[in-house]
């Protein structure tokens, strides 16, 4: 019996072509269709190897010399495949074959453990060990010295930035400070196997559902405190409410699986790594509301998120946990997968749903909500991936469990997706209420070449830039707001000193500002002349009443924009001018720029005290501007210069001076 899903024996009668509520019972905790010691044992062994090893937080040195079975989970998310996967795989199963080892061994390949810079990650089970970067010439020794010899393979650890190894997955500091509830399958389960989900409690929310009142679920996921992750936080429990009571027999329920933000990843990498959890909370969405139908939007730069997406669905219809009557509850529920063509706007609720239809996705006014006019202007219940992906948890540990968690208005946990200048990016899921120093450098490692801290983008493109001051805010929705940022889908890029912010309130704008579908002219037109005024700043032409113009343009745009992307676009201008006034001024009055890096306000010199003539800045300057002799000290032509950077980069001598 490879898979949970396989019948132990001849007698076993729960099939899928005949399933009932007992069917997942009898699958993780059965047989329960006949009595047999032999195939309990076979049941329960393989729940042990799928839910055991991951359970136990460290092992014994006994586990580690003398398992039994060893379970190779190798990554097979975007990352890993990207930084050279498919070999390792490869590798790894050839080396199996040569030592003979194939009945002992599995090879699992899971989804993304959120540390990709890290990838290629293999994690051994038992035992939690975690290789990092490991190559299809490492295979072999995985083989002889770990699963044969029973020694850990010294090189392919990771290491603390003193050179100690971390032999434990759970000890390395990037995953030890988190809390992973939604992430908590991804990278210990094959995702492709219905099996290895039911091993991990999967689907016992969604049976739990069936057995309530429809009103009692809604109730549950209200009490929870659970907020939309998607970007605006609105409470999950009350937007169910809306739309089960909304008039109308036929429903819908979409999946929010755009994720335009540059930079994230959480939505793809649940996808990809668990995709049954998102299936499961839509089928628990679908029945408190009295759906039948569901689609998932999902952008179609998301090949194998898509792929893992149709393999489940699936894989639950063969089961009956997806399609008429499921498990003969008279609740019937089927899931659509529709791929979108990657407009950050498409992520806006209604624009998505105009696009499922079929038109170019543009946003509407609302009200009318989706909730009561929404998919072919039916009631529809639209929810993130990450907040689908919280519902089985909820039903399943109850709403206290889940309300115990984070602070204040803001429960349970959240995904990020940490990136910029930190040393360890990647996934991180933690308690709401955690502040960003602690997310920062406790679990992103601080910043990268020990340069200090500037400032932090929380919140997507539309989101607010923070400074040093506010690192011990709490990562909450509503302290966030106060401080002009959001939660949103969950982006957080770090900067430092060598970061200009002005150039950055500039960056982002730029991206909203391509992204605005066209629609309406204030987030159209307004967001253009933001734009213009920005450049023109960062490149010295910055007039004193440029400050005020953005300010009066910024609560225009965001007063009168038709939808959440104009509404939310001139945050990033709005904080940088609240917490970094200052380098908007040195730009503008000293035509300066405080990071060195807005080029047309530099300039670059030679100190003659230190040049010794080397001539490498002459040999390696592209326009040719840097004259002088051998031995003497050399000079730049700054009418020609055109302030590259490469001849301070090239000097080995302190000699060039940025200005
Ligand atoms: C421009 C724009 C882009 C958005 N992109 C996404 C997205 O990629 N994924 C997402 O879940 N929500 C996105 N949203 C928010 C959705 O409109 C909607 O609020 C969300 O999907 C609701 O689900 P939730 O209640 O679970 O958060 C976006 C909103 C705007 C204004
Ligand atoms: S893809 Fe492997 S860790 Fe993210």
């Amino acid at each position: 019996m490879k898979s949970l899903m396989d019948p132990c024996c001849q007698r076993c009668a729960h099939r899928p072509e005949t399933p009932c509520r007992e069917y997942l019972r009898c699958r993780t905790e059965g047989p329960l269709c006949h009595d047999d010691e032999q195939c309990r044992k076979a049941r329960q062994g393989r729940i042990e190897a799928v839910e055991g090893a991951a359970q136990a937080q460290r092992p014994t040195q006994n586990q580690i010399n003398e398992s039994p079975c060893w379970r190779l989970l190798v990554c097979a998310g975007t990352g890993c495949i990207a930084s050279g996967g498919a070999p390792v795989v490869a590798a790894l199963r050839e080396a199996v074959e040569q030592r003979g080892m194939s009945s002992q061994v599995e090879i699992a390949l899971t989804g993304c453990h959120g540390f990709c810079e890290q990838g290629p990650i293999i994690v051994v089970e038992p035992g939690k060990t975690f290789y990092r970067r490991v190559s299809a010439a490492d295979a072999l020794d995985i083989v002889d010295t770990h699963l044969a010899g029973g020694q850990r393979v010294d090189r392919l650890l990771y290491r603390l930035p003193g050179g100690e190894a971390v032999t434990c997955y759970p000890e390395i500091p990037f995953y030890a400070r988190q809390h992973r509830i939604v992430l908590a399958n991804c990278g210990h389960i094959n995702p492709e196997d219905l099996g290895e989900y039911l091993a991990r409690q999967g689907y016992r929310g969604f049976l739990k559902a069936l057995a309530m009142e429809r009103a009692a679920v809604i109730a549950e996921v209200k009490r929870s405190g659970l907020r939309g992750r998607g970007g605006a936080g609105f409470l999950t429990g009350q937007k169910w409410e809306f739309t089960a009571g909304a008039p109308g027999e036929e429903k819908y329920i979409v999946c929010n699986a755009d994720e335009g933000d540059p930079g994230a990843f959480m939505d793809r990498s649940v996808l990809e790594g668990d995709p049954h959890a998102v299936l499961e909370g839509m089928l628990v969405a679908g029945y408190a509301i009295g759906a039948r139908e569901g689609y998932i939007y999902v952008r179609a730069e998301y090949p194998l998120a898509i792929r893992r997406l149709q393999r489940a669905i699936a894989q639950a219809e063969a089961c009956g946990l997806l399609g008429e009557n499921i498990l003969h509850s008279g609740f019937s529920f089927r899931v659509h997968v529709k791929a979108g063509a990657g407009a950050f706007v498409c992520g806006e609720e209604t624009a998505l749903l105009t696009s499922i239809e079929g038109n170019r996705g543009m946003p509407r006014v609302r009200p009318p909500y989706p909730a009561v006019k929404g998919l072919w202007g039916k009631p529809t219940n639209i929810n993130n991936v990450e907040t689908f992906a919280n519902i089985p948890h909820i039903l399943r540990r109850g709403a206290d469990w889940y309300a115990a968690m984070g602070v204040g208005r803001s429960k349970g946990s959240k995904v990020f997706a940490l990136t910029g200048k930190v040393n360890n990016t990647g996934l991180v899921e933690v308690p709401m209420g955690l502040s960003l120093r602690e997310i920062i450098f406790a679990i992103g490692g601080g910043i990268q070449g020990g340069k200090a801290f500037k400032a932090v983008q929380i919140g997507g493109p539309s989101g607010g830039c923070l400074p040093e001051s506010l690192l011990d805010t709490p990562v909450d929705y509503e302290t966030l707001l106060e401080a002009g940022a959001m939660v949103g889908s969950g982006g957080l890029v770090v900067m430092d000193e060598s970061t200009c912010m002005v150039d950055i309130a500039r960056y982002f704008l730029n991206f909203t500002q391509q992204e605005s579908c066209g629609k309406c002219a204030p987030c159209r037109e307004g967001t253009k002349r933001m734009l213009e005024i920005l450049t023109r700043i960062t490149e010295g032409k910055g007039r004193e009443e440029d400050l005020g113009a953005l300010e009066k343009l910024a609560a225009v745009i965001k007063a009168t924009s038709l939808c959440g992307l104009g509404q939310s676009a001139p945050n990033p201008v709005l904080t940088t001018l609240r917490y970094f006034r200052d380098e908007y001024e040195a730009h503008i009055n000293d035509q300066r720029c405080p990071a060195g890096l807005c080029a047309a306000l530099l300039t670059y010199r030679i100190d003659a005290d230190k040049c010794r003539g080397c001539t490498l800045c002459a040999r390696h300057c592209p326009v040719g501007c840097i004259t002088g002799k051998p031995r003497e000290a050399y000079v730049i032509d700054e009418t020609r210069c055109v302030k590259c950077g490469v001849c301070l980069e090239r000097c080995k001598f302190g000699a060039v001076i940025r200005r």
